[in-house]
C-alpha cells in the first residue's frame, strides 16, 4: 500500500510510478482526508510507503495530521506490521531532513520503523515563490524526474534499506530554521481577481481541506486547515485565484499524469 499526497501531481507521478513496479495499492490521503476517512485496510507483512511533496523543507501538515490520526485496518486483528516500510518526498530545488520528521511522526503515532526514504526532483509548484518554468524546461525536468522515480520504483521492489535522500546542508538547516515542522498555514494572504473569477467552485471542489467556501460565486479561504499544497492556484482555469499579488500573471503547473 502506497499512501500518497499531492499537490499538483508530481507526487502522485512517482508513486505511480513505484506502484507499477511493485503492484502495491495506491491510497490518496488527500481524498480521504478530505472525506473525513483516517482508515486504510493493509494486509499483514505487505510493503507500506509514504509519497509526499516537500513543502517549506517540511511535510505538508495534512499528511502530518493523516499519519496521527490513521487507522490500519488487518484482517487477522493484530497490530499491523509492514515487511518494509518506505518514504519518497518529491521537491523543486532541494530537500532538507523532512523525511526524517515524517519517520518521526510514523514512529511516534504509529509505532513505525521506516526502512528506507528515497527523493524525487521534480517541477517547482510554489507559485508564490517561483514562476512555472517555461514548457520546454518543465518537460525536461519531468523527464529526469521520470528516470529518479524509476529508479526509486527499482530500489523499492528489491527492498532496498537506506537513507537516499541526498544530504544537502542548507535544506537542513531550512528545515529547522524556518520552523515550519508541524505548523499550521495562514489562508490569510489568499484572494480572487474579481473580475477574472467565473465562479466555477473548481478550487472549492478540488481542496484536499475543504478550506474554501464559495460566497456570492466567489471563493473565500477560511478556517486552519489549509495543507498550503497551491491546488486552488494550478487548478483555477482562468487563473483567477492568488496568494497575494506575486502570483498574478504566473502560470499555473499540473503534472501530465493527472490525465
Ligand atoms: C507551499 C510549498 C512549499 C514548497 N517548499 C519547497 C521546499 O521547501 N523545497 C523544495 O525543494 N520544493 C518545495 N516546493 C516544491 C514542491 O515540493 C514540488 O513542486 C513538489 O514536487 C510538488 O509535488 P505535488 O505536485 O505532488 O504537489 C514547495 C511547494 C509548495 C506549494
Ligand atoms: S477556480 Fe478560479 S474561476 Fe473557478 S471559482 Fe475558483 S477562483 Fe473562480
Ligand atoms: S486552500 Fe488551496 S492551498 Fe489550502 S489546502 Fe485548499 S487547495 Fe490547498
Amino acid at each position: 500500500m502506497i499512501l500518497y499526497f499531492s499537490g499538483t501531481g508530481n507526487t502522485f507521478a512517482v508513486a505511480k510510478a513505484i506502484a507499477e513496479k511493485t503492484g502495491d495499492e495506491l491510497f490518496d490521503m488527500g481524498k480521504a482526508y478530505r472525506e473525513g476517512r483516517f482508515e486504510v485496510s493493509v494486509d499483514q507483512g505487505a510493503t507500506l510507503g509514504f509519497a509526499f511533496p516537500t513543502h517549506r523543507w517540511s511535510t505538508p501538515p495534512l499528511v502530518d495530521e493523516f499519519v496521527q490520526r490513521l487507522k490500519f485496518v488487518t484482517s487477522d486483528g493484530e497490530p499491523y506490521a509492514p515487511a518494509y516500510c518506505f518514504t519518497v518526498e518529491t521537491y523543486g530545488h532541494f530537500p532538507g531532513t523532512e523525511s526524517k520528521f515524517l519517520a518521526k511522526l510514523l514512529w511516534k503515532y504509529q509505532g513505525l520503523k521506516v526502512d528506507a526514504a528515497f527523493a524525487v526532483q521534480s517541477v517547482g509548484n510554489c507559485l508564490y515563490l517561483f514562476n512555472t518554468p517555461s514548457d520546454d524546461i518543465v518537460m525536461r525536468k519531468l523527464e529526469v524526474a521520470g528516470k529518479t522515480a524509476e529508479r526509486v520504483a527499482g530500489l523499492v521492489a528489491a527492498r532496498h534499506v537506506g537513507d537516499y535522500v541526498a544530504a544537502n546542508p542548507l535544506g537542513a538547516a531550512l528545515s529547522v530554521g524556518t520552523g515550519h515542522e508541524g505548523k499550521k498555514r495562514s489562508v490569510k494572504v489568499y484572494n480572487v481577481l474579481a473580475d477574472k473569477c467565473v465562479g466555477c467552485g473548481t478550487c472549492a471542489a478540488v481542496c484536499p481541506t475543504n478550506t474554501i467556501r464559495m460566497v456570492d460565486g466567489l471563493p473565500m479561504w477560511e478556517g486552519d486547515h489549509c495543507t498550503e499544497c497551491l491546488r486552488c492556484l494550478h487548478y483555477c482555469p482562468h487563473n483567477a485565484s492568488q496568494h497575494g499579488k506575486v502570483t498574478e500573471g504566473r502560470r499555473r503547473y499540473l503534472n501530465p499524469a493527472l490525465g
